[in-house]
């Protein structure tokens, strides 16, 4: 059974509809990433989840237990969930320890029992977790921004919750310490089996953390998915852009000898591109997404057509170099990253290839990468292929 379960959720506030339509099983112990721009709905699905908020329709259950739907409503302190928000806030003038044991405390009070002999036991196994074991009497004052993070953490972790909810926990500390944190998040949920939402906007983040990720664009899910298939097969632009740099090159379906194969403006034909089961039909005009170290350059031994390249940007970067590559036929400039065994100059002429499996097709090209409908002709008319290279012998002329 499922842990936690969106079925319709919707959340409107007056005329903003902050989560559109939200369905989600989360199973037992997965990591779930909600990934999405800046008022998407992330926080506000959070917070239903927590008990802040209550949806305006559909239902939400954590484990078989009905929380939020028609005429129930659970409050936050009855629903075993953890949370760890931005700002963390502990309490300046207790210990490490006492913060750490203030949550229990209070649920405690609140159910009525009396202060447990087991508390000190709890927090020593909770500071362990986010390994703190030595610091519990220390304050918040003294700890770095990445131990105090740690003790929100175990904030969370000490009253068993359920689920851990994590709204952006690591966008107040530098990037080392959120690559640390990374690790250490990934390695607490694992050992112990967490059911986590975790919310953030950054894509590394996203991507080292999830198990699956939800993709969010303005309240609406876009794709639902493991890191891999999101990065490798974005059902669309917005999703594409939001795991990474992509390009976008269109195509046309051609017959091809075992399976539809696509055809490039430059000429290039692509197989294993178009599922055996896909409704693409020889003649449309499909979209691929290519990520930039799967775009290969070649220097120029020809003529320029539409679809040949000059390079207006080289960045060195040690193991890679970034190149910007403007290409006529395009409406923007393509990235390529290359291992840079031979670096190409600016201004230099290059032809553009598509790496083998390195393309894959879009299932809805109708709207940009920020998720605006595009207008028709941005889809039709590909530009002609490139003519082959014309090697007239040297006596014609
Ligand atoms: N209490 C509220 N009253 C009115 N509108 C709200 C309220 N809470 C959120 N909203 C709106 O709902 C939308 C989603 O907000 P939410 O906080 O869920 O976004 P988010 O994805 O968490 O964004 P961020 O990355 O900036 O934290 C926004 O348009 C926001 O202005
Ligand atoms: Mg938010």
């Amino acid at each position: 059974m499922s842990r936690l379960s969106f079925e319709g959720v919707r959340k409107d506030f007056g005329r903003v509809t902050a989560v559109a339509e939200f369905d989600l099983k989360v199973d037992s112990g997965e990591a779930i990433v909600l990934l999405g721009p800046s008022g998407c709905g992330k926080t506000t699905t959070l917070r239903m989840v927590a008990g802040f908020e209550r949806p305006t329709e559909g239902q939400i259950r954590i484990g078989s237990n009905l929380v939020a739907g028609p005429n129930v409503f659970v409050p936050p302190s009855r629903r075993e969930v953890g949370v760890v928000f931005q700002s963390y806030a502990l309490w300046p003038h207790m210990t490490v320890a006492d913060n750490v044991g203030f949550g229990l405390t209070v649920r405690r009070r609140r159910s009525g029992a009396k202060r447990s002999a087991n508390l000190g036991g709890r927090v020593a196994r909770a500071l362990e977790q986010v390994r703190l074991d030595e610091m519990g009497s220390r304050y918040p004052h003294e700890l770095s921004g990445g131990q105090q993070q740690r003790v929100a953490l175990a904030r969370a972790l000490v009253t068993t919750p359920r689920v851990l909810l994590l709204d952006e926990p690591l966008s107040n500390l530098d990037s080392r310490l959120r690559e640390e944190m990374r690790l250490e998040i990934r390695r607490l949920q694992r050992e112990f089996a967490i059911t986590m939402i975790y919310i953030t906007h950054d894509r590394t983040e996203a991507l080292a953390l999830a198990d699956r990720i939800v993709a969010l664009n303005a309240g609406n899910i876009q794709q639902v998915g493991p890191p891999k298939d999101l990065y490798r097969a974005p059902g669309n632009r917005f999703v594409a852009r939001s795991l990474g740099s992509a390009n976008f090159l269109p195509g046309v379906i051609q017959d091809g000898p075992d399976q539809p194969a696509v055809r490039l403006g430059t000429g290039q034909l692509l197989t294993g591109v178009v599922d055996a089961g896909s409704q693409r039909r020889p003649g449309d005009v499909v979209t691929l997404c290519v990520r930039p170290p799967d775009l290969e350059l070649s220097p120029l031994d020809g003529p320029m057509t539409p679809w040949s390249g000059v390079v207006r940007d080289a960045v060195f970067l040690g193991d890679e170099v970034h190149y910007l590559v403007d290409v006529p036929a395009l409406g923007e400039p393509c990235r390529v990253v290359d291992r840079g065994i031979r670096p190409l100059a600016r201004g230099a002429r290059v032809s553009v290839a598509v790496a083998k499996g390195g393309a894959s097709l879009l299932a809805d090209d109708s709207r940009d990468a920020d998720g605006h409908l595009l207008e028709p002709e941005d889809e039709t008319d590909l530009p002609p292929p490139a003519a082959p290279p014309v090697h007239r012998p040297s006596h014609a002329r």
